[in-house]
């Protein structure tokens, strides 16, 4: 069995931070989702992994993956020129999986309990491919599932404006060599892309044996800001913590992870949270779901159910900073200076949210 890890793509839900980082590796509680994707699969004792990576972040996420040693897996990257779907990602990994049977996971998702269950389903079975089904409340914005009489796949349909149910399909998929015939069969869809869901819907049309495997732990696509702080607050609540960091004159409680060489003083830290790395509060609260990076200056500030990434400075802020995801070397501060108001230098696409 070999892995295939979809990280190319734009993450244009994710601006300002996709323009100079893949949306794949924006942490959640400091460690990228694409890490935390290669763990589970490594974990359900895969370690032969490909990962798509295109332009313009390939080279960033082939310099954060490297060869995989450090997950005892080995890495090889596919390069795809253009983000043109999926099943597209699927048919250039062609020589790289080879006859063997294989597990897609997009590098954008987050999934509770791991994937050994599913994976050893699979194995055990003549399938020709699985696919990992949820119910949600809304689907609208996910490939959705409808099950035939049996509880086998009838119809599958993207995006769907009128969805025929609520079975979303998760980012993870298992197939053998007879979804390379789908991939190269299908057309592009109304958005131009080859998509795996009609590359499922045609093994099915054509006598391929496709099986669901319901999911009923929590999953999380982290392509917007809303899920990404979701997915975070969700890995937050299952991170057991340690603290390797220095507290003094400060309530932080035991459900608080403090990465080495940080500092906490005078203030109150509330979990499930993490201070990353040479990360310095002071004089401040952090409240729960909130992970601040390494390398971060808090002082003077408040903040919770927040993303901070690597860098940031944050001090002598009036007001709570809540449901936030800043971006690295970020500065927010109180200028002294008059005229009161705000002083904003914004990246493109940035998004502020004034009470
Ligand atoms: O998250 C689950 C959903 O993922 C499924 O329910 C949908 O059926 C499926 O089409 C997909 O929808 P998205 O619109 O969320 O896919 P997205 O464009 O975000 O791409 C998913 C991952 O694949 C992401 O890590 C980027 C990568 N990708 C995407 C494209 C279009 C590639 O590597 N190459 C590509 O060409």
């Amino acid at each position: 069995m070999k892995g295939l890890i979809l990280s190319g793509g734009k993450g244009t839900r994710l601006r300002p931070l996709t323009f100079t980082s893949a949306k794949q590796l924006i942490p959640l509680a400091n460690k990228p989702v694409l890490f935390r994707v290669i763990e589970t699969i490594r974990d359900a004792g895969v370690t032969d992994i490909g990962v798509v990576v295109g332009p313009p972040t390939d080279e960033e996420v082939r310099a954060q993956v490297g060869d995989g040693s450090r997950w005892g897996v080995k890495i090889t990257f596919i390069t795809q020129d253009r983000p043109a779907g999926l099943a597209h990602a699927v048919r250039i990994s062609r020589d790289f999986i080879g006859d063997d049977r294989f597990v897609m996971f997009l590098g954008d998702n987050c999934i509770q309990g791991g994937i050994h269950k599913l994976i050893r389903q699979y194995a055990d079975s003549d399938y020709n491919s699985q696919i990992v089904l949820k119910q949600v409340p809304d689907p609208r914005s996910y490939g959705v599932a409808v099950l035939n009489a049996t509880g086998g796949i009838e119809r599958l349909i993207e995006k769907p404006k009128d969805p025929p149910s609520n079975l979303a399909l998760v980012g993870v998929y298992m197939f053998d060599k007879h979804v390379f015939e789908a991939v190269d069969a299908i057309k592009p869809s109304w958005r131009g892309e080859l998509e795996i869901t009609d590359a499922i819907q045609w093994l099915v049309s054509n006598g391929r044996k496709v099986f669901p495997y319901i999911h009923t732990g929590w999953w999380v696509d982290t392509g917007k800001r809303e899920d990404m702080l979701e997915a975070n607050s969700l890995v937050l609540e299952e991170l057991v913590p340690t603290v390797d960091g220095v507290i003094e004159n400060s309530e932080v409680d035991q459900r608080v992870t403090v990465e080495k060489g940080a500092v906490i003083r005078n203030s109150i830290v509330r979990g499930p949270a993490i201070i990353g790395e040479n990360t310095r509060i002071e004089n401040s609260y952090i409240g729960p779901f909130t992970s601040i990076h390494n390398d971060c200056v808090i002082e003077n500030a408040e903040i919770d159910r927040s993303i901070v990434l690597e860098n940031c400075e944050i001090r002598d802020i009036p007001a709570r900073i809540h449901d936030s995801l800043i971006g690295r070397r970020s500065v927010v501060n109180r200028a002294a200076q008059k005229p009161t108001g705000y002083r904003l230098m914004l990246g493109d696409y940035s998004q502020v949210g004034l009470a």
